[in-house]
């Protein structure tokens, strides 16, 4: 299965797509996270991604296109991947069909996460992560069963993303409709489109989620 998901910054993009690659063994591919890599590896990429994402733009589509056309034809991709985060501009888009139209296939669904812009800047304001084994928290919607404890790995240690901020967000959000929003319409015209309620309870946009799939497989 190749799958989309699509969603403004805090719709819960990665908390979903890391439910549906364990139940479905395929990868979650997330630009954002293969971005902060780069960043603290400091790649050449990652030096040219830094100051962008810290205030709150849009990476430049040759970078992220290449990265994910690197990442698409790796082995554990060969039976689909969850894309989160990509594509995010018309031109991503566009340059995603042709990658894999010329590997003779083509995307089976695209799920886009419907939330209210002040529901959104609460979620990313008080979003945290596991520092070992990358699990997301949420100081009021998701927390680990012990506080300071991972559920998955029992670390202690957590992060916060540089952008993670009220007045990044907002700046996301505007990037996110100027640049994200038109991809709606792009993957309704082609029949891929299915909209899920994303203020729903994290277990319920999960079931919706695989709701969608079963009416496109
Ligand atoms: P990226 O990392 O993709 O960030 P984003 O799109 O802004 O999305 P987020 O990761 O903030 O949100 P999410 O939807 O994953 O939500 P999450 O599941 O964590 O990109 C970062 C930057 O990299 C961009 O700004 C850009 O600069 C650059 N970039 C990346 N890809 C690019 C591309 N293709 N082109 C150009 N530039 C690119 O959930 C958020 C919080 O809410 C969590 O704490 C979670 O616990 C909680 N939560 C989740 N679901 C629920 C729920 N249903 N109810 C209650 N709480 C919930
Ligand atoms: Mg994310």
């Amino acid at each position: 299965m190749k799958l989309i998901l699509l969603g403004p910054p805090g719709a819960g993009k990665g908390t979903q797509a890391k439910f549906l690659s364990a139940a479905h063994g395929i990868p979650q591919l997330s630009t954002g996270d293969m971005l902060r890599a780069a960043v603290k590896a400091g790649s050449t990429v990652g030096k040219r991604a830094k100051s962008v994402m810290e205030a709150g733009g849009l990476v430049s589509d040759d970078i992220v296109v290449d990265i994910i056309a690197d990442r698409i034809a790796q082995a554990d991709c060969a039976k689909g991947f969850i894309l989160d985060g990509f594509p995010r501009t018309l031109a991503q888009a566009a340059a995603l069909d042709r990658l894999l139209a010329s590997k003779k296939t083509a995307l089976d669904a695209v799920v886009a996460m419907r939330v209210d812009d002040d529901i959104l800047v609460r979620r990313v304001s008080g979003r945290y992560t596991c520092g070992t084994c990358g699990s997301g928290y949420h100081d009021e919607f998701q927390k680990p069963k012990k506080a300071g404890v991972c559920d998955k790995c029992g670390g202690t240690t957590f992060t916060r993303r540089a952008d993670d901020n009220a007045e990044t967000v907002r700046t996301r959000l505007m990037a996110y409709y100027r640049e994200t929003s038109p991809l709606i319409g792009y993957y309704f015209a082609l029949g891929k489109l299915s909209v899920v309620d994303g203020m729903a309870e994290i277990r319920a946009v999960t079931i919706a989620i695989e709701g969608a799939l079963k009416t496109v497989k």
